[in-house]
């Protein structure tokens, strides 16, 4: 049996040893709870069983708990920079049976961990199947729906250690990619413009229509594109809203 309720306070215990004047560290924490909460939206909305939603909330809950290692070690989120953090994230659990004091059921260690393995890669494992290919999309998609969120109003010298970014380029490349509807791999991500617009390109891997409806409910495409309206964004804004509407529809 799962026991979120227990999952969240281990983790709180957890979390509580870290930094919390480093800004990062709190966006962080605050981002894990809240994918936790929609990857049980995006559960429910499938009308997945009780087990079913509770596993997505738990491993919302645990996708990134190698961040605050990485953040401690590197301060920086970028896993090019440092160390992958999904990896992190299961060496984490897996030390002294940590996922123990998560959950206690053993059947669903390997779900979780396969998820969140799975929830930054730039394409999701083609050979996954069944269940763990379920909750790899859930976990995938909700994760993406809380970053667009958390773009809308986290400073960009938290994201970026910059005041500004509108004044950089946006690479062509980066720009016509977008508008064919496919994310940016990384390495054409020259500068913070480039970063920035690419995590719009998120939109193009999500997978379910309840996530489309959140997205779109939200606004959050649009109230990310306010905060830079250079004429590539208004571009890239046409597109997306295009996008997420035939999506909601199909
Ligand atoms: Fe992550």
């Amino acid at each position: 049996m799962i026991d979120n309720l227990k999952a969240r306070q281990v983790l709180k215990k957890y979390i509580e040893k870290y930094d919390f004047s480093n800004p990062r560290i709190k966006l962080k924490a605050a981002h894990i709870y809240r994918v936790a909460d929609v990857s049980k939206q995006i559960a429910t909305e499938l009308k997945l069983t009780k087990e079913q939603i509770d596993l997505a909330e738990l491993i919302g809950l645990l996708h990134d708990i190698g961040r605050f290692e990485q953040l401690r070690i590197y301060d920086t989120f970028s896993d090019r920079e440092s160390i992958n953090h999904a990896e992190m994230g299961v060496k984490v659990l897996k030390e002294n049976n940590f996922i123990k004091e998560f959950c206690n059921d053993e059947k669903y260690y390997d779900i979780i961990f396969t998820s969140i393995l799975n929830h930054n890669k730039y394409k999701i494992d083609e050979t996954l199947k069944g269940e763990t290919l379920l909750q790899s999309k859930i976990i995938r998609d909700a994760d993406k729906i809380d970053i667009l969120n958390l773009l809308v109003f986290e400073s960009f010298e938290t994201l970026f250690k910059k005041k500004e970014i509108i004044n950089e380029p946006i690479t062509e490349k980066v720009l016509s990619t977008m508008l064919e509807g496919k994310q940016i791999e990384r390495k054409y991500q020259k500068t913070s413009m480039d970063d920035w617009a690419s995590n719009l390109g998120y939109i193009y891997d999500i997978n379910f229509k309840p996530s489309f409806k959140i997205l779109k409910e939200k606004g959050y495409a649009d109230k990310i594109i306010d905060r830079t309206p250079t004429p590539e964004m208004e571009e890239i804004r046409k597109y997306i809203n295009k996008y997420i509407d035939e999506k909601i529809a199909d």
